[in-house]
């Protein structure tokens, strides 16, 4: 808990108690008033889609979404995305300080010893369609790892939550390229741990045991760059998922398993599939005004995917360094006249412009660029989120082991009960007649 609240919020509940919440100020970022007395005054905060809770304290991540600001460790997005790496971002995330150079090392080879998958998960695959979601196949092969690993389960042993983060960080891109291996009926691909972190993920995805598979260099920059931009961002949906999964004592595996559930969504982590389905429908640069008319429409169920933000209300600093990796990577491969490129910039333009996204500050997100540099790289549309969950896995990490550090309860909102009041229980000889369903 905070050690000492700055200033008090005074409640007045109408023909009952005046109440003194203590504020607590954070290191950035908003003030929070602490409500714990409130159960005790026989009343809850009602606040669905914890749009202004603070469910827990944290020093991992930090998001100004008037900003567009988003730290980690204190460190600013756009300079560990220019200077940084995915691993080394893994390391500051977990630890909280940039590693050594010995450090750095020591925790690049350490991943590197846990990148192969017990050869009995290889049988898991097989019991899937081959035309399974990738997200499906990752969903259940990912929670089964708590089968296979007894030595890490223990979530009051610190050694225990160090090991399965490496075997979380190190096996996650070994089993999103077997998930994929699976759906084109191509052998699974071993890792190989003379190559860099995203290197051998593009290895595992494109390689095949009948040639030497060729890595570009921009390519997997690119591939890295993704991972890292994907790597946190503070207590979103899955993060949630996991944190809460976590404070059951849950394993680590079975919690990563909900984080990744959770992500599945159209609404978070799927949205980078459904911006390129968005782009693909729309087709062709003459039919975005009817689309961006939709979106508009309150009728109408259709949002502009990739667009929007629970926290940013300016551009998603992620998104800006994406569109610049983006432009690199269809230049890199002559495809910068990429029509779905075209289609997003002039929505960009358009959204930017729009008084409808103006108002409601819908600017582009990670995920709007996110597609396009994945679609490039020759990754399927369905195996997009799970790239966001490969990226991501360290941030749910990060976070549960953060939770673990300290004391914590079990997670266990309450609710505003609008159902029935309390009635008898009706025999069934002295049930009225219902009206016969249709
Ligand atoms: C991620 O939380 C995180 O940090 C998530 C993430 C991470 O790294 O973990 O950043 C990753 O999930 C990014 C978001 C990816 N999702 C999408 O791109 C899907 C499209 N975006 C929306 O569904 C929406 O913007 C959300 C879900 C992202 C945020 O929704 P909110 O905060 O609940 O806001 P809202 O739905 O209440 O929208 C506010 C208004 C509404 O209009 P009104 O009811 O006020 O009239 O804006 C409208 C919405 O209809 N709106 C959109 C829109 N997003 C919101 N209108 C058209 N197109 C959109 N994309």
């Amino acid at each position: 808990m905070p050690e000492k609240s700055v200033k008090k919020a005074i409640l007045t509940i109408e023909n009952g108690p005046t109440l003194e919440l203590p504020i607590y100020q954070g290191s950035l970022g908003q003030d929070v008033i602490d409500i714990s007395q409130l159960v005790a005054n026989d009343h809850f905060t009602f606040d669905p889609g914890f749009v202004s809770t603070a469910s827990c304290e944290s020093q991992i991540t930090f998001i100004d979404g008037d900003k567009g600001i988003l730290l980690h460790r204190g460190y600013p997005i756009e300079q560990l995305a220019e200077h940084s790496s995915y691993l080394e971002a893994c390391y500051l995330l977990i630890y909280g300080e940039l590693p050594s150079k010995e450090q750095k090392e020591e925790f690049e080879t350490t991943v590197g010893k846990h990148t192969m998958v017990h050869e009995q998960l290889r049988t898991f695959f097989s019991g899937f369609r081959r035309d399974a979601h990738p997200m499906a196949i990752l969903c259940g092969v990912v929670g089964a790892l708590s089968a296979f690993y007894h030595d890490s389960l223990d979530v009051s042993d610190a050694k225990h939550r160090e090991i399965a983060a490496f075997r979380l960080i190190a096996k996650m891109p070994t089993l999103a390229a077997m998930s994929y291996k699976f759906s084109v009926g191509q052998p699974f691909m071993y890792p190989n741990n003379e190559l860099s972190y995203a290197e051998n993920f593009l290895q595992m995805m494109f390689g095949n045991p009948c040639e030497d598979y060729k890595i570009s260099p921009t390519i997997s920059r690119a591939m890295d760059k993704i991972f890292l931009l994907h790597a946190d961002h503070e207590q979103n949906a899955s993060t949630s998922a996991v944190r809460l999964t976590g404070s059951s004592g849950a394993n680590p595996f079975a919690c990563i398993a909900a984080g990744i559930a959770a992500l599945w969504g159209p609404s978070h982590g799927g949205a980078n599939e459904a911006v390129l389905e968005m782009l693909e429908e729309i087709g062709d640069e003459s039919r975005i005004d009817e689309f961006v008319a939709r979106a508009k429409d309150k009728n109408d169920p259709f949002r502009l995917m990739g667009f929007g933000h629970r926290v940013y209300k300016n551009f998603d600093p992620r998104a800006k360094v994406m569109k610049e990796t983006a432009n690199e990577v269809l230049t890199e491969l002559g495809i910068e006249n990429d029509p779905l490129l075209k289609i997003a910039k002039r929505l960009e333009q358009i959204a930017l412009e729009d008084d409808y996204f103006i108002s409601k500050k819908l600017y582009p997100n990670v995920d709007f660029y996110s597609g396009i540099i994945l679609k490039a790289i020759g990754i399927p549309t369905s195996m997009f989120t799970v790239i966001f969950a490969v990226g991501r896995t360290v941030g749910w990490i990060a976070h549960w082991h953060e939770m673990h550090s300290a004391p914590y309860k079990i997670g266990r909102p309450r609710q505003l009960y609008n159902g029935h009041v309390t009635r008898d229980y009706v025999p069934l000889n002295k049930r009225p007649k219902a009206a016969k369903a249709d």
